[in-house]
């Protein structure tokens, strides 16, 4: 995993020997001839015409993070956001059906609710931990299973092996977010997935500078078993010339290149080469960091644990979480740095906690070098209902930890000053009431 998280689809071998992948800054590509751009539009080759669809900075972050997650290809576009919605709209069609793990990030639940229930698809919310439900979900028009590897913000684990058999058995892919796990620390190809999306805003990047996201594809989903479902990839596409299903023979993911020539190019959700290359050096040491910030996590979610103002820390080390025995089986360098903790007092808590910080930074991001904390239910999950808060449990005084790479003393030092704060409010019933 570090050597190729190092080395993976670079070579110093561009034309001035550069070391670190260069970034191409250009919108369009020259060619010696017409009939090289004329075949390369009517996809009998392989190139770049034009940056929306494609650059060779992003190409080695694709072919990088495809052989980080073992997979077979990857397509990098504008934000985790873009990975999601690029990766479900290539799976699903007006009046398909979706079914989704009520442990999503609270904009994966909102682009379920609202916007791809525009486009005519509906979508059943399970709790990923219950298979009994999940099973009784799949319906015939179902097209995709959606799940996090690493919930965000409760740190709760899939039982990914269990879901895939469910959904595999009624040829259904399962799309894996595996945003907070990051390959460092779970391959979800080895363990059932068809497709894998990241923000690689978070992990991958590592240090808050940059938005990116990836679908990657490993390998599992061929559409050319249930050929009558999947008729965009497997009949000749009209517009594009090909039949996209045709790229499985040669070892090429199909339905990655029918996102990228229709979903990237329609919408413009192109990643830029600047980005591909923050993205390239902070994957270099992905390795290091995924297991320094797990050890920190888990160490402070020990301390929380039973202090004074916390109900409960939702972190799989915990006693007496459920999802434990997954922890040791599928997830034995770590869980990441993001987990959540609930604070007895709901919202007040919360808020003199989150002011009382010091060292934290209160902002709504996941995965940098800097620890960042921020109270889910009025900002990444404010948008939703309240039950489908409760679902993934996110209530007033639930606040969420992103532990950076800081030392666990200082950390630790800098929660004592908020949970003080908290300790500090007047008791609910000595409050003054609320105009
Ligand atoms: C698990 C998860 N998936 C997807 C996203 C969306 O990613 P981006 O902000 O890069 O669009 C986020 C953002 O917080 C996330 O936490």
């Amino acid at each position: 995993m570090s050597t190729a998280a190092i080395h993976a689809g670079w070579r110093a071998d561009d034309a001035h020997g550069a070391v670190v992948p260069p970034v191409y800054a250009t919108s369009a590509y020259a060619h010696e001839s017409h009939a090289s751009l004329r075949d390369l539009f009517a996809r009998r080759c392989d190139g770049f015409a034009y940056s929306r669809s494609g650059n060779p900075t992003t190409a080695v972050l694709e072919r990088r993070i495809t052989a980080l997650e073992g997979g077979i290809g990857a397509i990098a576009v504008a934000s985790g956001q873009a990975a999601t919605t690029i990766a479900l709209l290539a799976l699903l069609e007006p009046g398909s059906h979706l079914v989704a793990s009520s442990l999503l990030y609270g904009g994966t639940t909102e682009f379920l609710d609202d916007t791809l229930a525009d486009l005519g698809v509906t979508t059943t919310v399970v709790d990923p931990a219950d298979l009994t439900a999940l099973a009784a979900a799949i319906t015939e028009d179902t097209r995709a299973v959606l799940v996090e590897s690493i919930a965000n913000p409760g740190a709760q684990l899939v039982d990914l092996p269990a879901i895939a058999e469910i959904a595999h058995a009624r040829d259904v892919p399962v799309v894996v977010d595996s945003t907070l796990a990051s390959p460092a620390l779970y391959r979800p190809g080895e363990h059932g997935a068809d497709l894998v999306v990241h923000s690689a805003t978070k992990y991958l990047s590592g240090h808050g500078t940059t938005i990116a996201g990836l679908i990657v594809d490993t390998g599992r989903f061929d559409p050319r078993r249930c050929p009558a479902r999947w008729t965009r990839l497997t009949t000749r596409n009209r517009r594009f010339g090909v039949t996209f299903a045709d790229d499985y023979e040669r070892g090429c993911s199909g339905l990655l290149a029918y996102a990228r020539a229709k979903y990237v190019t329609d919408l413009g959700a192109t990643l830029p080469a600047a980005s591909a290359q923050q993205i390239l050096v902070g994957i270099e040491t992905l390795d290091l960091r995924m297991r320094a910030h797990s050890t920190t996590a888990a160490d402070l979610a020990a301390r929380l644990h039973g202090a004074d103002g916390v109900e409960r820390v939702s972190h799989p080390t915990i006693p007496g979480r459920p999802d434990a025995p997954l922890a040791r089986r599928d997830f034995p360098r770590g869980t990441s740095g993001v987990f959540s903790l609930e604070l007895a007092g709901g919202e007040a808590a919360a808020a003199a906690f989150c002011d009382a910080l010091e060292l934290w930074t209160l902002a709504v991001n996941v995965g940098d070098a800097r620890s960042l904390v921020c109270h889910p239910g009025t900002t990444t999950h404010s948008h939703l209902t309240e039950a489908q808060r409760l679902a993934c449990g996110v209530t007033p005084g639930t606040v969420r930890l992103s532990v950076g790479l800081e030392d666990v003393e200082d950390l630790w030092e800098d929660l004592r000053r908020g949970l003080a704060a908290v300790a500090a409010l007047p008791a609910a019933d000595e409050a003054a009431p609320v105009p």
